[in-house]
């Protein structure tokens, strides 16, 4: 079967802008039809018109004349209309949709009785007919007739500017959204909604309305959400000095939806689970994904739609930039250092997996045959990473003249990365071309660092290695240009001030830290300081996103550990203490041999645990062993059952060797949290970001404790379970997933009736099957076999089948299973899915990246598997591209 794959060498700019649409949606029962009209400027006398549609066809019609049918033709999704005027004209189109049916989530669909549209990429062409590129943009006036009945509430983009009674019982809206904008940004919602309204004040002064949309028995879960967006309007005109531009700003919460939210201009749609959330449905770090969410969505009307991409392979010029702004803000609320880590952790677990795998593509894919397939971790976070190093070369000021020139430049307009970078360039006066080569080559650069001190010199060589990846060989790839931030500590702690001589504007300066800018694939640096030991503290605040290596002994990681103040680097130091002594771990267990004891690590994190002066939310990330991904790293030939048999033999030892420290200090951390809250009548456990530092402390050490007497502990949880669980929703999560692989039955009665006491509430029903599909208990497939039958489990929801598949797809020991019973589970629902939501069947299949560096038994069975998926006749071109790159 062969697949079209497009390529951006092939860009051209569009023969047809469509500066003006004009749209009519009359909702029907079982169906909608649309009428579109296009104002279309041909561009160099073009004739023949494209344009985009996958909806049924019903007529079309040339400045009002009706076209014959032999006018035009329709080859799959691509209209052809051969003898178009050379003059401004316009195009109407008939087309009818099916709502009720679709359960791919993109175009129109329906949910829950609603209507909602889901545009980006490219699913305005599953609604009507247009050239659905983003450099085509045009002003949009959208009416909608429906019943007034059935659906009360008639959205779309801009402000509304007329609405009425309509015969028969249905009314309508037109709504008009005076900024041009592509095709991806249009959205409609219809439907039987609440309004939780709200004001803000511009900082010139305006009245922007805020109105949150939900069902009437969810408008309990919004207020967090809109203060959140209060939060991040009010942040990006301090921060970047940007304003929002309409009257209304609002935001629709749905339940069927295949990722977090959607920025549709003045009408974001959202997946409820980013803006629903009270204390008693939503963890800590739920709010917290809200916060990012909402926030991440309302910075894109800047990034995104007034500045928006020229073609799909631009994509990380607004969700790069995007997410870098949202983590800015994220981390503005609290422990920024914290909120950093979690950023890099959650980078290098899947992003250098992604990196490292067959789906390896740069921050600027240079093809692709599915665009869905490209909303990934290397264009979000990796090229959210690119933005960080213009910010660390150009510092603040540096950087918000280059966001200062980029507006200036390209307000309105669809622009390309290059764009971007020249504006950093220009406004600063830098030259980054070299900085280019993030943008087109794939794979994590890895800087082999060492260092030697000499009479007060120390030299720091630096060599940069690049792996090969599917798309280029290492041997084709030059050397990247990037930020190395670095610092020195001495034999007590301390860092130690030192010169640069062969940095002229600083060569005299004392300095205690700096920022190398590496270009090379070999370099020196030299530094003169006055010591005699001396560790390097290096890649400060991960200033690239790159594998660092260094040959540390134990000592100075403890040191470092103990004393930097970079609480990256520090954490960093904790975290390669633990993967040392996991690989000896992996080591022993693979030799039967004994487990070695990790003295130095067990030390040093008893320093930790016993250390004051630690915030309590970086102390909970310090305990934290590297995941199992972090684990694979770009080995070759490895058997992911045994790294995670390690990697728990340590987390057994660390309870064992630990255990009175761990107490204590999640005792203390207890304490901390009840004591503002005693004596008062009312005790709330809200989340704010104080508390949620001391109970992310209490349950990673809850979380190990449990390991040390499992009989005890169930037994005491049974105990106190209603306590904690009337606290809040962190607290029963807390004490479930501690004890979730737990064997004793008493397990299994818990999780039924956390299970039974939310019913109602489909987000936590999603907690309780990710509980099920991530234990580590013997029964886990038989239990999520039968969770697929579960009342609340609904195979066509999003949400769910992440919760309890995707969950299931990450369980290192079943998904991986030797009998290859995982793998087939998965695949089967890959299948099963594809027919009817390939995007999320396709997000499904990254399970087996894997597959090429897997060892040879569990590859064979894997690959079993996805051959069988790829001779599927129908198989969607999403599966098709992530499979067959998996397999080649
Ligand atoms: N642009 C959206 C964001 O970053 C994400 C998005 C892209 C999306 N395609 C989608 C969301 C399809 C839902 C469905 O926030
Ligand atoms: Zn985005």
């Amino acid at each position: 079967m062969t697949q079209i794959v497009k390529y951006l060498k092939d860009y051209a700019a569009p023969n047809h802008l469509v500066p003006k649409v004009d749209l009519l949606f009359d909702v029907q029962n079982e169906y909608t039809d649309v009428i579109i009209t296009l104002h279309i400027e041909p561009q160099n006398n073009e004739k023949t018109l494209i344009l985009q549609g996958d909806a049924k066809l019903l007529m079309i019609q040339l400045n009002g004349e009706r076209l014959p049918e032999t006018a035009y033709s329709l080859v799959g999704e691509i209209l052809t209309l051969p003898n178009m005027p050379t003059v401004p004209f316009t195009l109407t189109i008939q087309t009818r949709v099916f709502p009720e049916i679709n359960k791919s989530f993109n175009g129109l669909y329906a949910s829950d009785g609603n209507l909602y549209t889901q545009c980006e990429p490219e699913g305005f062409r599953k609604i009507t007919f247009h050239p659905d590129r983003p450099d085509v943009m045009g002003v949009f006036t959208t009416e909608i007739r429906a019943d007034k009945q059935k659906f009360p509430v008639l959205l779309s983009n801009g402000n509304k500017i007329r609405s009425g009674s309509l015969p028969d019982g249905r009314h309508f809206a037109v709504w008009h959204d005076p900024f041009k904008k592509p095709s991806y940004l249009f959205a409609l919602v219809a439907g039987q909604l609440v309004a939780t309204s709200d004001v803000f004040v511009t900082k010139s002064n305006r009245q922007v309305a805020i109105e949150f949309y939900t069902r009437p028995e969810d408008a309990d879960k919004v207020a967090f959400a809109v203060e959140s967006l209060k939060n991040a309007m009010k942040w990006d005109e301090e921060r970047f000095g940007l304003e929002y531009d309409l009257d209304v700003y609002m935001v629709v919460a749905v339940g069927d939806f295949n990722m977090g939210a959607m920025e549709n201009k003045g009408l974001n749609i959202f997946n409820t689970k980013y803006v629903l959330a009270n204390s008693q449905t939503a963890t800590d770090s739920d709010f917290e994904g809200v916060e990012s969410v909402i926030g991440h969505e309302y910075f894109h009307n800047w990034t995104g739609n007034r500045v928006t991409c020229r073609d799909w392979f631009q994509l990380s010029l607004k969700e790069g930039l995007t997410v870098f702004r949202d983590q800015e803000f994220s981390g503005n609320r609290a422990s920024r250092a914290v909120r950093r880590i979690e950023n890099v952790k959650l980078l290098r677990t899947h992003q250098f997996a992604e990196d490292a795998s067959p789906m390896a593509h740069p921050v600027r894919p240079a093809s692709y045959v599915e665009m869905n397939n490209f909303y990934t971790m290397t264009v979000y976070e990796k090229g959210a990473e690119v933005v960080r190093m213009y910010h660390t070369f150009l510092g603040e000021d540096g950087f918000q003249r280059g966001m200062k020139l980029y507006f200036e430049r390209h307000d309105g307009q669809a622009v390309t990365c290059d764009d971007f970078r020249h504006a950093m360039a220009d406004a600063n006066g830098v030259d980054f071309s070299q900085f280019a080569l993030w943008y087109s080559q794939a794979g994590t650069p890895t800087l082999n660092v060492s260092g030697s001190l000499q009479n007060g010199e120390y030299i720091l060589d630096v060599k940069q290695i690049l792996p090969n990846t599917p798309d280029m060989p290492a041997s084709e790839k030059k050397p990247m240009m990037m930020p190395l931030a670095i610092a020195f500590f001495d034999e007590n702690g301390k860092k130690i001030s030192f010169r640069q001589p062969e940095h002229p504007a600083v060569s005299n300066t004392e300095q205690t830290e700096t920022v190398l800018t590496v270009n090379q694939s070999e370099q020196s640096f030299k530094f003169l300081m006055n010591a005699n030991t001396v560790t390097p503290s290096l890649l400060r605040g991960f200033s690239a996103p790159v594998y660092l290596e260094f040959d540390y002994t134990n000592k100075e990681l403890a040191l470092l550990l103990a004393h930097d103040d970079d609480a990256f680097s520090r954490w960093e130091a904790g975290q390669t203490l633990f993967r040392r002594a996991i690989a000896a771990n992996e080591d022993a267990l693979k030799n039967g041999e004994m487990l070695p004891e990790h003295t130095e690590l067990m030390d040093a994190l008893r320093n930790v645990l016993n250390n004051q002066d630690i915030d309590p939310a970086l102390k909970a990330m310090l305990l934290q062993v590297p995941a199992e991904a972090e684990l694979w790293g770009e080995r070759d030939n490895l058997n992911p059952v045994l790294i995670s048999m390690a990697r728990e033999a340590l987390l057994e030892q660390i309870a064992h060797g630990l255990h009175s420290e761990l107490l204590a200090t999640a005792l203390n951390a207890r304490e901390a949290e009840n004591a503002d809250k005693r004596g008062k009548e009312i005790v709330f456990y809200e989340y704010n970001p104080k508390d949620a530092g001391l109970r992310s402390l209490q349950y990673a050490c809850f979380g190990l404790i449990h390991r040390f007497d499992e009989i005890a502990t169930i037994e005491q949880v049974f105990e106190y379970y209603d306590e904690m669980a009337r606290k809040n929703m962190t607290h029963e999560w807390g004490v479930l997933s501690a004890i979730n692989h737990n064997h004793d039955p008493k397990r299994d009665e818990l999780l039924a009736r956390f299970a039974a006491k939310f019913d109602s509430q489909a987000l936590v029903m999603d907690k309780y099957f990710m509980l099920i599909a991530s234990s580590r208990r013997a029964d886990t497939l038989a239990q999520v076999q039968a969770a697929l039958n579960h009342p609340r489990f609904a195979l066509d929801n999003p949400n769910k089948v992440r919760a309890l598949i995707g969950t299931f797809a990450r369980n290192v020991p079943h998904f991986h299973a030797a009998d290859g019973s995982g793998y087939a589970f998965v695949a089967q629902h890959i299948k099963k899915i594809d027919e009817f939501n390939p995007q999320v069947a396709a997000g499904l299949a990254r399970a087996f990246n894997l597959l090429q560096r897997i060892e040879p038994q569990r590859q064979a069975l894997m690959r079993a598997e996805l051959e069988q998926i790829v001779a599927l006749p129908n198989l969607s071109k999403d599966v098709r591209e992530i499979v067959e790159k998996i397999l080649a």
